[in-house]
């Protein structure tokens, strides 16, 4: 098929340049000049995984093309994938005004009937808005599709090879057939329903999974005040096959660019028909709570944080990512400054656009997770980086200030603490206060 992708962010790029690598001619249009630009010349503008070599391949193929023209895009394209953002407005609500500017500009550059497919999630009814905009924009008749998207950043090449499932949200049943042709490349299990369910299954689906981690973070919560060790709790409880084992590992909560917004988003969706989703709003208050556990277990083992030195490990929402939109590291890191500690920031990845956020005296950047940690009177633990598992930690003891590690991730087993002389606090799990050896002594 001959593809016209609006928008190449994370969701954008990734698809279209995935719907090329499986044979179809993909056109990806963006606004940003710069961000063309740079796609031209081969340097993806997002760090995920492969996104460089599959853009090189498929560009020399001749079947991936970047441009800011977006009539020409849509002229010559049957499909138009609409791939835009739709963040938080402060009510909550899902902003539509980059969908709107979207659908408005399509509709003045039809020039031939088209099928244009929302990928971007979109509150239920949205995609009748999207209908209504264009066809104010155009006398050419086309099809309104909602295909909902459920990659993951930092795994999204593969998830969208390799799908779960494709969700096909569809009014005109001619279309059941060609979508699902053409999403067969990824994978048999396309589920096809109406629009409005489609929309659904989207939010839906984030919040279970908010629920889920929300859940076992309440659980890791008592498990410290009752001396289990929520690490052996969640996998006692994801053998039954009822509950499954993914999303239970506790932490300091979720964070990125489709949890924190679609929760918020569903709960102001179920607000609009007058139904108050309570389930829902506990899950996005434990969540917002959790991630300030760093801090009280920081307080509790330094005393006042004043004039402190604390070393961050991880700034982005989860590892294999450079996005930090709602990261936790965000609301902890304002949270030290203020409380007048100095901090050493350390991220593999992410630290650019970390700085781009908050830039501060209090800050240093640091080069790598040792340098972070050398002269700190403690290490926060945020981001699950592979990088990070990798740190000798009986190294720590001489480099640091006074050995505290707090593992907001819970990514250090108990024998790979033991014998280190650490202070290690992690989640839901028992505390593990090693002899901790004099410093001088230590050096
Ligand atoms: N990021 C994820 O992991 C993820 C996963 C599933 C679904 N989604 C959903 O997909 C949508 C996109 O998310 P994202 O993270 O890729 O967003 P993003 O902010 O990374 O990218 C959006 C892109 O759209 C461009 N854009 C906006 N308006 C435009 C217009 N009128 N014409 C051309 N380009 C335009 C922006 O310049 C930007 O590059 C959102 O609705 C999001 O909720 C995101």
């Amino acid at each position: 098929m001959d593809i016209a992708v609006i928008g190449t962010g994370y969701v954008g790029l990734v698809s279209g340049v995935c719907f090329a690598e499986v044979g179809n001619n993909v056109i990806c249009v963006d606004h940003d000049e710069q961000k063309i630009e740079k796609l031209q010349n081969l340097i993806s503008p997002i760090y995920e995984p492969g996104i460089e070599q599959l853009m090189e391949k498929n560009l020399n193929a001749g079947r991936l093309a970047f441009t800011a023209d977006l009539a020409q895009a849509i002229s010559q394209s049957e499909l138009i994938i609409i791939a835009v953002g739709t963040p938080s407005l402060p009510n909550g609500e899902a902003n539509l005004a980059y969908i709107e500017q979207a659908a408005m500009e399509i509709g003045k550059a039809m020039n031939s009937y088209k099928i244009i497919a929302t990928k971007s999630t979109v509150p239920v009814g949205t995609n009748e808005h999207i209908q209504m905009i264009i066809a104010m924009n155009t006398l050419q008749s086309f099809d309104v599709v909602s295909i909902p998207e459920f990659l993951r950043e930092g795994s999204a090449i593969d998830d969208t090879l390799h799908p779960d499932r494709i969700v096909l949200g569809i009014e005109n049943p001619s279309l059941a057939a060609p979508l699902t042709e053409l999403h067969r490349s990824f994978t048999d299990q396309i589920f096809v329903t109406s629009i409005r369910s489609a929309e659904m299954i989207k939010y839906a689906s984030n919040a279970f999974l908010a629920t889920k981690i929300s859940f076992i973070n309440e659980i890791s919560n008592i498990c410290e005040k009752v001396g289990a060790d929520v690490t052996e709790v969640a996998k006692g409880m994801g053998q039954d096959k009822r509950i499954g084992s993914s999303f239970l590992s506790a932490g300091i909560g979720y964070g990125g660019s489709c949890f924190p917004k679609d929760t918020d988003a569903l709960i102001q969706i179920a607000g609009n028909v007058d139904y108050e989703f309570q389930l829902l709003k506990s899950v996005v208050e434990v969540n917002k709570s959790q991630r300030y556990k760093v801090i009280s277990k920081l307080e509790a083992s330094l005393g006042p944080l004043s004039g402190k030195s604390v070393g961050i490990w991880g700034l982005s929402f989860k590892p294999n990512t450079d996005d930090i939109r709602y990261a936790p590291s965000i609301e902890i890191v304002e949270t030290l400054i203020r409380a007048g500690a100095r901090l050493k920031l350390y991220d593999p990845i992410a630290m650019e656009k970390f700085k781009e956020r908050i830039d501060h005296p209090a800050i240093q950047w640091c080069e790598n997770a040792l340098e972070a940690a050398t002269g700190s009177d403690a290490i926060c633990l945020l981001t699950d980086w592979e990088e990070f598992k990798a740190v000798p930690l009986s190294q720590l003891i001489f480099v640091m200030e006074q050995p505290i590690l707090i593992d907001g991730r819970n990514v250090f087993s108990k024998e790979q603490v033991q014998g280190t002389g650490l202070k290690y606090y992690s989640v839901g799990r028992p505390d593990l206060i090693g002899a901790s050896r004099p410093k001088a002594l230590a050096r």
